[in-house]
């Protein structure tokens, strides 16, 4: 991709500028910038919360090109991701390009943006071959509207979740031959501190309570990542929520020692709390586990401050 949008600058400072933007991430970002500057089409596959749209959308900005977001369901079919004539205006005009209206297929094309494709493994089929066709020929026919051709800077960025039920393996060979792939993981702890810090700014705290509540909130979300009765744990936005609740929650007792210095009963009250109301919902377990997702919560929240420091002591 050569300078959209009239230059700015190499892909290398393009690629320092979008650093900025990003907690790490730093070789993803350069595989990224590397597909699209090649003109390639790419598949990012991980799950939630692993910062495929914020990198997507710190590349579009600095390069001053549309994101237009798409969801991969049953419900979108070729001429919802096309576009469809406006039924009021056929009526009066007949079938006219003037009265289309554009999909976000079409949109992206036009306007040399990225057309990003989230669950792109849930579309129907014919959709997926309508996409190909677009990435293919960088151009196609719309019925009584006429070619659209696409800019230079038009990509197909599709991601999906390698926990999804539907599974990989639903799109052909064929699908996946056509494009590039790279696989996204979570993020390391010390990175995902640095994303909440980023994202859940508390101020009424004493630096030193935010930052143990942070370190918290992030190893906790963590722990349901790896616990044996989860089949998917909470992304990192599990530990931006739960520490925005648990702030909140401290704002709730001003009477116990006040919320900027909390004490350990409160906090580890406040703790807990906050990992049932941002957590409870985000974790998905095995089917064949009785207990309720706030059972095993509270066993992640034991193993961490009861048992933890217990096992870490020496002695
Ligand atoms: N590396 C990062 N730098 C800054 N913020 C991040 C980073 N990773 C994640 N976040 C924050 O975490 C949240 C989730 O990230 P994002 O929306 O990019 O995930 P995603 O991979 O697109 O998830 P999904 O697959 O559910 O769409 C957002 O609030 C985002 O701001
Ligand atoms: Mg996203």
């Amino acid at each position: 991709m050569s300078e959209p949008r009239g230059g700015r600058g190499t892909l290398a400072q393009v690629r320092d500028r979008v650093r900025a933007r990003v907690v790490g991430r730093e070789r993803e970002l350069d595989l990224v910038l590397a597909a699209v500057a090649a003109g390639r089409d790419i598949l990012l596959e991980g799950p939630p919360g692993t910062s495929k749209s914020t990198l997507l959308r710190a590349i579009t900005a600095e390069w001053g090109i549309p994101l237009v977001f798409v969801e991969g369901n049953a419900d979108l079919t070729p001429a919802r991701l096309v576009g469809h004539h406006n039924p009021a205006r056929v009526l009066r005009e007949d079938y006219s390009a003037d009265n289309f209206v554009d999909g976000p297929l079409v949109e992206a094309m036009r306007n040399g943006g990225f057309l990003y494709i989230e669950e792109f493994n849930r579309a129907p089929e014919d959709s997926l071959n309508t996409l190909l066709t677009a990435m293919a020929e960088r151009r196609i026919a719309v019925p009584r509207a006429g070619e659209v051709v696409a800019r230079d800077t038009f990509r197909v960025i599709a991601s999906m979740n390698p926990y999804d039920n539907i599974g990989t393996t639903r799109l052909s060979t064929s699908v996946h031959d056509r494009l590039c792939r790279l696989a996204i993981t979570y993020q390391d702890a010390q990175a995902e501190r640095g994303i909440v810090a980023l994202r859940a700014p508390l101020t009424d705290l004493k630096p030193a309570v935010y930052e143990r509540l942070v370190a918290d909130a992030v190893a906790l979300t963590r722990a349901t990542r790896s616990h044996e009765d989860i089949r998917q744990g909470s992304s990192v936005r599990g530990a931006i929520d739960m520490t925005l609740v648990a702030g909140q929650l401290l704002n709730l007792h001003p009477e116990r020692t006040g919320p900027a210095v909390p004490d350990e009963t409160l906090y580890r009250d406040v703790v807990y709390d906050s990992m049932v109301v941002a957590l409870s919902g985000r974790i998905f377990l095995d089917e064949t586990v009785e207990a309720t997702p706030e059972q095993v919560l509270r066993q992640i929240w034991e193993d961490h401050f009861i048992l933890g420091p217990a096992a870490a002591a020496p002695g």
